[in-house]
Order: structure tokens, then sequence, then C-alpha cells
């Protein structure tokens, strides 16, 4: 005899993308969904904001903010790399002041989850950038971006050393009325150290991979491809070194929220670095080849859980079968 199907003409019920739970949380935040842009590639958000409503991306992660205004490096500041490009932008952005006075208002008025990321010579002057921020409305949490030179220490970037990154994060989440975030460069030997250090310090979570440190030399003028010698390397040629290091700090720190970037383009990427351990995932170098991309991202993250059954995205966080 055989086995016989009690149900066998039920048809499988198939989950709706609109039924797929997009929200994750990050310690205190919760995201109405994964997907946020990376500092420095989406500027506030304003130009981008003609093409779709940018307040319905998990949230916008505006250009790093430093005490006084900064014009940037000299040109050429961008070069083309194999699957990726070094930029040595200088962190060029208008001031504390100026964007107290007109981004924070903008980005109020259109409804923008914002998360304002900060950058700093020296650790006093990310106190003073957090404690500016003190209570400014609508922010949800500040990403502290450490992977900057400490002129107080031979011009090391703060990221590369546990000393210089406690004192950083230290002085930030002492005066912050809001969660913060360490952006981490993967530029070290042991980045789960790095984040042990910043989670101490008080960071509720990390964000990273910063760029990575590159030059690019033209053969004929023989001259580098950035006028500053160096830039940092993003875009598709980064994305394993993301994955790698996003996956050490998840192993080792599995309650440590992620904000994960690097190399991420297409829904597959996003979801390769959530199975690595990314709560949230920021998209940078993409946007500037298409630059409705995240809000594409937003759109297929539902479609490609329904088609696999997934009813919350929170299910594939850090769910890499080893
Ligand atoms: C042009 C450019 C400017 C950037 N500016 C910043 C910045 O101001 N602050 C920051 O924390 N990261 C900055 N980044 C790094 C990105 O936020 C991101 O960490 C990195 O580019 C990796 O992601 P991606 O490969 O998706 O671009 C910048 C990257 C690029 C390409």
């Amino acid at each position: 005899m055989t086995a016989v199907d009690p149900t066998p003409s039920a048809p499988r019920k198939r989950l709706r993308p609109d039924q797929v739970d997009l929200s994750v949380s990050l310690g205190p935040l919760t995201l109405a969904n994964p997907i946020v842009t990376a500092s420095g590639c989406f500027g506030n958000g304003r130009e981008i904001h003609r093409f779709f409503d940018v307040a319905t991306l998990g949230a916008v992660v505006v250009k790093s903010i430093t005490v006084e205004p900064r014009e940037g490096l000299p040109a050429p500041r961008m070069a083309e790399t194999a699957n990726g490009m070094l930029n040595a932008i200088g962190l060029q952005n208008p001031g504390i002041d100026a964007w107290l006075a007109t981004e924070l208002p903008w980005l109020n008025r259109h409804g923008i989850p914002i998360i304002v990321s900060i950058a700093g010579k020296t650790a006093a002057e990310y106190r003073f950038l957090a404690e500016r921020l003190r209570d400014q409305p609508g922010i949800l949490a500040i990403e502290a971006n450490i992977s900057c030179p400490n002129v107080e220490d031979r011009d090391i970037v703060f990221a590369c050393r546990e000393e210089s990154t406690r004192d950083a994060i230290s002085q930030v989440t002492r005066v912050s009325s809001v969660p913060v975030f360490a952006k981490l460069t993967p530029d070290v030997t042991d980045i789960v150290a790095i984040a042990e250090t910043a989670a101490a310090a008080g960071a509720v979570g990390v964000s990273m991979i910063n760029t990575l440190l590159g030059m690019a030399i033209d053969v004929e003028t023989r001259r580098p491809k950035v006028a500053a010698v160096t830039g940092g390397l993003s875009g598709p040629a980064i994305k394993p070194v993301a994955v790698r290091a996003i996956h050490q700090v998840h192993q080792a720190l599995p309650e440590l929220p992620i904000i994960g970037m690097g190399g991420v383009r297409t829904i597959e990427d996003v979801v390769e670095l959530i199975l690595a351990g990314a709560s949230a995932v920021a998209v940078g170098t993409a946007t500037f080849g298409n630059p409705v991309v995240t809000r594409e991202l937003v759109d297929a993250l539902p479609r490609w859980c329904a088609e696999r059954d997934i009813s919350s995205v929170a299910e594939l966080l850090g769910a890499v079968q080893l």
C-alpha cells in the first residue's frame, strides 16, 4: 500500500511580499527596513529626494560632519579601479553650525530617519560635535566615523588603535543623547579587538567597513591617480573584506548590532551581509552609478524573502551555515 498525502491538491500557501516583516532592531533602535545610505555617498539626500521619497529608506546616514567647514582635498579626488573606486575627498562638508542651521531642518521637514556621521581630528572634537547634536530633533543615532587621522597621535587613524578608539568613542558616548555607532576601518590586524573596545566605551554598535587605503598610478604620466596620492577603496572589490569583517565581529560579539557596508549593489549582496551578521546594510558607491539603487533594494528585499518563505528579515541575521 502506498501512503496517501491527506491534502494532495491543497495549494501551498505562498507568502506575499507585503507580508514580510522588514523591520530590524539595532539595540535600542528600530528601523522600518534594513537599507540605509553609506556616509559620504548620498549627501543629506536632497539631490536624490527628487527621484524618490528618501524617508522610505531605513535611515539616511549623512556625510561626515566636522567642527569647521571643510573644502576637501585637491582634484582629482576619484579614480576608477577594477570593480571599485578610489576616493580622496577629504570630508568636504559645511561644518556643524551650518549643517544644524540648514540641513537638519530639511531632513526633519521630510520625515527622514537620520543617523548623523561625525568626524574629528582629536577626541575633544568628537565630544564637541556630540554636544552640539545633543537633544537636536529627529536624530536617531550618531555614527562616529573614527576612520580619521588623530592629529594628537602622529596622524594614526583613531580606529587603528584600541586606545584612540576608546578615547574618541567614550568622549561621544559620555555626552550623546542618542545611541552611538563606531564606524570602523578594515585596515587593522584585529577588527574584533577594535569593536570590543568601542563597545566597552559605550557604543551600542559598530558600522563597518569604511574604505580600505589604496593607491593607483597612471603609468603614462607616472603620477598617482588621486591628487592626495592615496585614497579609500570602495565598491564591489571590497565586499569579501566586508563580509569577512562583519562575520568575525558577529561571531565574537553576537549581541553587538552591526550596520554593514562594503560593495553592496544587488539584493544578493544585501542578504549576504545580513547572513554574515549585519542588522542593517548601507549602500555607498553603487549610488553613484544608480541614484535609486537603495529604493530598488527596499522593494526587492520583501520579494526575495517571500519567494523563499522567509517571513521576517530578522530571521536571516547571522544565519550563515558554517
Ligand atoms: C566618495 C566617498 C565618500 C565617502 N565619505 C565618507 C564619509 O564622509 N564618512 C564615512 O564614514 N565614510 C565615508 N565613505 C565610506 C562609505 O561610507 C563606505 O563605508 C565605503 O565606501 C564602503 O561602502 P561602498 O563600497 O558601498 O561604497 C565614503 C565613500 C566614498 C566612496
